[in-house]
C-alpha cells in the first residue's frame, strides 16, 4: 500500500495515527487475543495505539503514559508524565508485575546531531526495556518497542533477550522504508 494512503485508512478508520497498523501487524505476529489483562503503553499520544487497543481488545484495560497531552479515550487511562518517573504514579506502580502487554513507540525530540540522537535513543529504550521487565507479570508478557536501526541495535536486542524467550526485530509494511525506524519485540 502507499504510503499516504495508511494516513487515509487511519482517518477513515477513525484513528488518531496511521501508527496503528505497524501495531495491527506486530500483534496478529504475536497471537494477541482479547483476554482480560493489562496493557500499558509508553509513549501513547496522540493516542493512536491506546485507540487501537481499546476498540480491538475490549477486554483490556489500559494505562497510558506521555510527556505531552493526550485527548482522552474511553476505556484507557490517561497520565501525563515523563516515563522517568514512571515508578511515582501510584495508578501504575500499584499495577507494577501486572501487565499483560507493554507497547512503546516513544521517540526523544530529533537534535539532526546524529550521536546526540542515537544515544537519546538507546537511553530512552534502554528505560523502556527495564520498565516492560518489571512492569509485565513475571511468568508470561509480551513487550513491543519502536528503536532505530543504528549501531546500538544489536545490544538493544542481546538486552530484550536476557528477559524474553523470543525476540524479534521487524520492519512493518505501514513504517515508512526511509525512516530507519524498526520494531523489537519480545515475548516470555
Ligand atoms: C511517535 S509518538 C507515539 C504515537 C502513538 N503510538 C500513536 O499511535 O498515537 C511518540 C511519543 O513519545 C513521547 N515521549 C517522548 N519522550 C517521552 C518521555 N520521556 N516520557 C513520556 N513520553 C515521551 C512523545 O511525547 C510522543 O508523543
Amino acid at each position: 500500500m502507499h504510503l499516504d494512503s495508511w494516513a487515509k485508512k487511519a482517518k477513515d478508520h477513525g484513528y488518531r495515527s496511521r501508527a496503528v497498523f505497524k501495531l495491527e501487524e506486530i500483534l496478529r505476529k504475536i497471537k494477541f487475543d482479547n483476554t482480560n489483562g493489562k496493557v500499558l503503553d509508553i509513549g501513547s499520544s496522540p493516542g493512536g495505539w491506546s485507540q487501537y487497543i481499546i476498540r480491538n481488545y475490549p477486554k483490556k484495560e489500559v494505562y497510558a503514559i506521555d510527556v505531552l497531552d493526550m485527548e482522552s479515550i474511553e476505556g484507557v487511562c490517561f497520565i501525563k508524565e515523563d516515563i522517568h518517573n514512571i515508578d511515582e504514579i501510584e495508578t501504575l506502580y500499584k499495577n507494577k508485575g501486572s501487565f499483560e502487554l507493554v507497547i512503546s513507540d516513544i521517540a526523544p525530540n530529533l537534535t539532526g546531531i546524529s550521536a546526540v540522537d542515537i544515544e537519546n535513543v538507546y537511553e530512552l529504550n534502554m528505560l523502556t526495556i527495564s520498565i516492560a521487565n518489571r512492569y509485565l507479570q513475571k511468568s508470561y508478557g509480551c513487550f513491543i518497542m519502536k528503536t532505530f536501526q543504528n549501531n546500538m541495535l544489536k545490544i538493544l536486542r542481546e538486552n530484550m533477550a536476557i528477559y524474553f524467550d523470543m525476540v524479534q526485530t521487524y520492519k512493518p509494511a505501514a513504517s515508512k522504508k526511509q525512516s530507519g525506524e524498526i520494531y523489537l519485540y519480545g515475548v516470555k
